[in-house]
């Protein structure tokens, strides 16, 4: 789940666009970094191990010449540990053509082994350097990079988004793809590849998502995308409504940060312009593409994802047999694959990704269509993967997400699952118009609501907590009914920047073995707001502290009953039931966020995670 760049442009120099570009790319991997560039008829490259920073600091001790063609490569590591020379960019061993990548070349092990034997002399253990070397060898017979690129390819098993250039094609890069996101910006100074718009967003808006096996030349002032067949494509370009503003920081101090207090934004721009209030309804644009006829035919759903977004899709599934009494199921999508195939033709999976470019989630929506089913799509990235091959689509507007650990695109996902609810409920007639109204109602409300969470006396508790947690190994997390996924999921958000080991549980689990784990220095983290289940909550807490462990409740603001049992009140202010997991959620995205902070972790690029994760 790397993370490349490139750039070619009409004279003057790229190296800090890269540059630039290449850190909103940090996200997808930071374990080393490097920058290439063509300069005086030779290829020119600096890396190092170890964040970006580490690479700049390379930069200025040994700086590249000015290009007006470069290349650079953000790495987390499959092949060859991180190290300065395992980082990419990668030359053939004639310092003839260099290649960024990202992917996995599943059969490179036996094309270093005919390479080696053919001559070719390796000094990494990367895949990618065995890439280059097949480009530069093709490249010496066919004498065209494009088709040296397209040659090497055909004999490549496995994943790829690379860019490459030449020393003797000093005005040309060319790029391909097979499942790892690329796009392509097109610009009035120049032409630029990377893994994903925001990284190009301080030098164009318009874009052309390459597919999969297609291949692009690009030069100064043009761009020409190729098909499987190696003929020219005519492809249209896609404007990115996203500014570069959104994808920095914004004066907070972490993305993490700053994308927990967006999320009441996220909600008005997912959702109010969806919301038909005087029907009580909800339309989606027209990607949704699923009339009242289609949503009624449906006799069961199944949702599919990875990590926070099954969390999510897990709320989905209730939601929809709450208010649109369809029943479902909910996948971990890597699991799909080796499930026996059932009949697709009443089901609709829901796929439900960020990123759009999960390669268990992707693979699963690729079996659902091999085996005849159809997918609706939620997901956060117009033009990636998901996006483009779901049949059905519901975009969340969330904007950009940098920071790793998932919090507003997990807050997204839920309004628009929550608005799928009321618009297939209404659709079948479960839901009737005052019903639907009021569904909607509130969720308008809660625009307000939410802005208390951000408030002092509801960060102080948050903070307290964190105090006391930071000094814990191990820890549980309990919910029931909505709350249970809410509980799996404010338990990953601790484990990945805390790295505090952390489990969510159904709370009526915890007395079948779990309880053993309770003492004073393992506590539990419980979902107690309002509804059905808070009762049965409340027993829970007794019970972990009546063997003296400690207790850190999420419960409506002033609930005394609460407070009486837990030893840190996370307050909430009481919302419907079925809204509650979008407010019980945020003090537990704050909790992680506080916890990691005391205990100096890298909270927007946490150890050997990365954003999207794009290999199996
Ligand atoms: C969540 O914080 C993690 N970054 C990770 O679990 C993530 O949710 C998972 O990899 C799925 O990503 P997606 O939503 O982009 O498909």
């Amino acid at each position: 789940m790397c993370g490349i760049v490139a750039a070619v442009a009409a004279g003057g120099d790229v190296r800090a666009a890269v540059l630039a570009g290449l850190k909103t790319l940090e996200y997808r991997g930071y374990d080393s970094a490097g920058m290439a560039v063509l300069h005086d008829g030779a290829i020119q490259v600096r890396r190092k191990m170890g964040k970006i920073a580490a690479l700049e600091e390379e930069l200025a001790r040994d700086e590249l010449p000015p290009s007006s063609l470069a290349v650079a490569h953000t790495r987390w590591a499959t092949h060859g540990a991180p190290a300065d020379r395992n980082a990419h960019p990668h030359r053939d061993d004639r310092d003839e053509v260099v290649v960024v990548h990202n992917g996995i070349i599943e059969n490179y092990v036996e094309l270093r082994e005919r390479l080696a034997a053919e001559g070719h002399v390796f000094s990494t253990e990367t895949d990618t350097e065995v890439l280059a070397n097949l480009v530069g060898a093709r490249m010496r017979e066919l004498g065209d990079l494009h088709a040296a690129v397209r040659a090497a390819l055909e004999e490549v098993e496995g994943a790829y988004a690379l860019v490459a250039m030449a020393v003797s094609e000093p005005g040309t890069l060319v790029a391909a793809r097979m499942d790892s996101p690329l796009v392509l910006g097109v610009g009035k100074d120049g032409r630029y590849a990377a893994s994903d718009m925001p990284a190009l967003l301080g030098l164009t808006r318009d874009f052309v998502v390459l597919e999969n096996h297609e291949t692009a030349v690009l030069h100064a002032d043009s761009h020409v995308v190729h098909g499987p067949d190696g003929a020219p494509l005519e492809r249209g370009v896609t404007r990115c409504d996203w500014t570069p503003e959104q994808a920095e920081r914004g004066g907070f101090p972490h993305f993490m940060l700053k994308e927990i207090h967006e999320q009441p934004d996220v909600l008005a721009r997912t959702a109010f312009d969806r919301c038909r209030d005087t029907e009580g309804d909800v339309d989606f644009e027209d990607d949704f593409g699923l009339d009242d006829e289609a949503l009624r035919s449906l006799k069961r759903l199944r949702f599919m994802a990875m990590g926070t977004s099954l969390h999510a899709a897990m709320l989905g599934q209730r939601l929809l047999a709450e208010l649109a009494r369809l029943p479902g199921e909910t996948l971990n999508a890597s699991e799909f694959l080796y499930s026996p195939p059932l009949d697709e033709g009443d089901a609709l999976t829901v796929v439900v990704s960020q990123s759009g470019e999960t390669a268990d989630s992707l693979r699963a929506l690729r079996e659902v269509k091999e085996r005849g089913g159809r997918v609706l799509g939620i997901c956060n990235v117009r033009g990636s993967s998901l996006a483009r091959e779901a049949d059905h689509l519901v975009l969340t507007h969330c904007g950009p997400e940098v920071g790793v650990a998932s919090t507003k695109a997990f807050f997204g996902q839920v309004v628009a699952l929550y608005l799928l609810a009321i618009r297939i409920g209404r659709a079948r007639g479960v839901l009737d118009v005052a019903r639907g109204q009021q569904l909607l109602h509130d969720l308008r409300a809660l625009r307000h609501q939410l802005e208390g969470l951000f408030k002092e006396e509801a960060l102080a508790p948050v903070r307290a907590a964190a105090d006391y947690l930071a000094g814990v190994r191990s820890c549980l997390f309990l919910g029931r009914a909505l709350g249970h996924p809410v509980a799996l999921e404010g338990a990953l958000k601790l484990k990945e920047v805390s790295y505090i080991h952390a489990e969510g549980y159904p709370a009526g689990e915890m007395k079948h073995g779990p309880i053993a784990l309770i003492d004073a220095d393992f506590p539990v983290v419980a979902i107690c707001t309002p509804g059905r289940v808070r009762a049965k909550m409340v027993s829970n807490l007794q019970e972990v502290r009546a063997r003296g462990g400690k207790v850190i409740a999420v419960a409506a603001e002033g609930d005394t009953e609460v407070a009486a049992a837990a030893d840190f009140l996370l307050p909430v202010p009481e919302v419907p039931e079925l809204l509650a997991p979008l407010v019980d959620s945020v003090p537990l995205q704050l909790l992680a966020y506080e916890t990691a902070l005391r205990l100096g972790r890298d909270i927007d690029q946490p150890r050997n995670l990365a954003k999207s994760v794009t290999v199996e």
